[in-house]
């Protein structure tokens, strides 16, 4: 049984400067894909394995499992993948107002709320300011894939996404339960619901063009 962390802490809320991009990636001219909330990093692993053009950046929020999947990444010889202990919510706004804007081409947000009770809401990952800040450092055309085995708390996810009018689906049409998962790596908690046979809600989006008011 893995320990979750409280990220409303002190401890959780204090800022973290983050390593600017050349101390990241061997080739910085690469577009980046951030995964927040990352885990122990397998997905990302592979994904850097298997995708030379891209530089893969995962935030998480349990130092442990950053540590395991730093060292599987050296083990592995990867220079297109890097592991970042923080709080997403706290540390990635200066970051990605410094380094991230324009180099940041996909955001993943995956099986992201192991709280998943309402009264835990408050430790969400996707707050409105959250997806603002996504908002605001993506380009146009840039993606944001967002999937969950908790239906509520995808429907918070969309509904706040859609409110936002930053973002377009690319499936309008589809049942959340329907849309395949882009991406050929399946994540450790994806891994674990498909064993348990449980349905996965997924959306992809794109930002639109509509300016930041
Ligand atoms: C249910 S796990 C899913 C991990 C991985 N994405 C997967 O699909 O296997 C959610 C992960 O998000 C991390 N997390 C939650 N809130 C976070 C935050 N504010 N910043 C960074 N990581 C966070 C948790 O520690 C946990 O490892």
């Amino acid at each position: 049984m893995r320990q979750h962390v409280n990220p409303l802490s002190h401890f959780f809320q204090l800022e973290k400067d983050l390593p600017e991009i050349p101390e990241l990636f061997e080739n910085i001219d690469l577009p980046i894909h951030l995964d927040i909330g990352c885990g122990r990093g397998h997905f990302l692993l592979e994904m850097a394995a298997s995708n030379s053009q891209w530089n893969f950046l995962g935030l998480e929020i349990r130092e442990s499992l950053v540590v395991g999947a730093e060292k599987d990444r050296v083990k592995l010889g990867l220079n297109n993948v890097s592991f970042l202990f923080c709080n997403a919510n706290v540390s990635l706004k200066n970051w990605l107002r410094n380094f991230g804007k324009n180099k940041v081409k996909r955001v993943s947000i995956q099986f992201p709320d192991p709280w998943f009770k309402q009264r835990h809401r408050k430790r969400r990952v996707l707050t409105p300011s959250f997806l603002f800040l996504l908002a605001a450092n993506l380009d146009t055309g840039s993606e944001l894939f967002i999937q969950s085995d908790v239906q509520s708390i995808m429907s918070e996810m969309t509904s706040l996404i859609d409110l936002s009018k930053y973002f377009n689906s690319k499936f309008p049409d589809s049942k959340l339960s329907t849309i395949s998962n882009p991406f050929p790596i399946l994540t450790e908690r994806e891994k674990y619901v498909k064993s348990k046979g449980l349905m996965v809600y997924r959306q992809l989006y794109y930002r639109n063009n509509n300016d930041i008011k």
